[in-house]
């Protein structure tokens, strides 16, 4: 059976895994490197964010959080969508370098409101 206290910790270990991850192939495609499109590059960030909202839907069901009741978990799961939509553009679909540059500025942003909304568990988090 798993803890919850490990659970948040495996939570906030693969947070810290998923951005320092995102802003690695960030840089790798703000440098053109041929290594973001190697299939191993493609693989293990989606092991990581499995890991992540797998311990997060897994708290939020301990915690009995519905995110249709509670508007912080629904803020989060909005901005998560947003956040993989720009890191797609950011990574992927981007068709210029401004474009690809400003998508990835947006994600790290939306990324940093989805961990602030957790913390204070509040939408207006500031
Ligand atoms: C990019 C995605 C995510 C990030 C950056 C993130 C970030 C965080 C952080 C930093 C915490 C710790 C807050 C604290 O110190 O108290 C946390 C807690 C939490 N997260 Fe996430 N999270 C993400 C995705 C998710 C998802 C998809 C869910 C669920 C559907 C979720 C559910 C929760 C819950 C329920 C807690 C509170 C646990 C507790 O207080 O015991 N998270 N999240």
């Amino acid at each position: 059976m798993w803890d919850h206290a490990l659970l948040k910790q495996l939570h906030q270990g693969t947070v810290v895994l998923s951005i320092s991850g995102f802003l690695w192939r960030g840089g790798l495609m703000l440098v053109d490197s041929p290594l973001l499109y190697r299939r191993w590059m493609r693989t293990w960030p989606h092991l990581i964010d499995t890991l992540l909202l797998t311990s997060g839907v897994w708290m939020a069901a301990n915690l009995h959080l519905n995110p249709l009741t509670t508007p912080w978990l629904a803020a989060k799961l909005l901005a998560l969508l947003a956040y993989i939509a720009l890191g797609f553009i950011a990574l992927r679909l981007g068709r210029s370098r401004a474009q690809r540059m400003a998508a990835l500025a947006a994600a790290v942003a939306c990324f940093g409101y989805i961990a602030l909304v957790a913390v204070r568990r509040s939408v207006v988090p500031l």
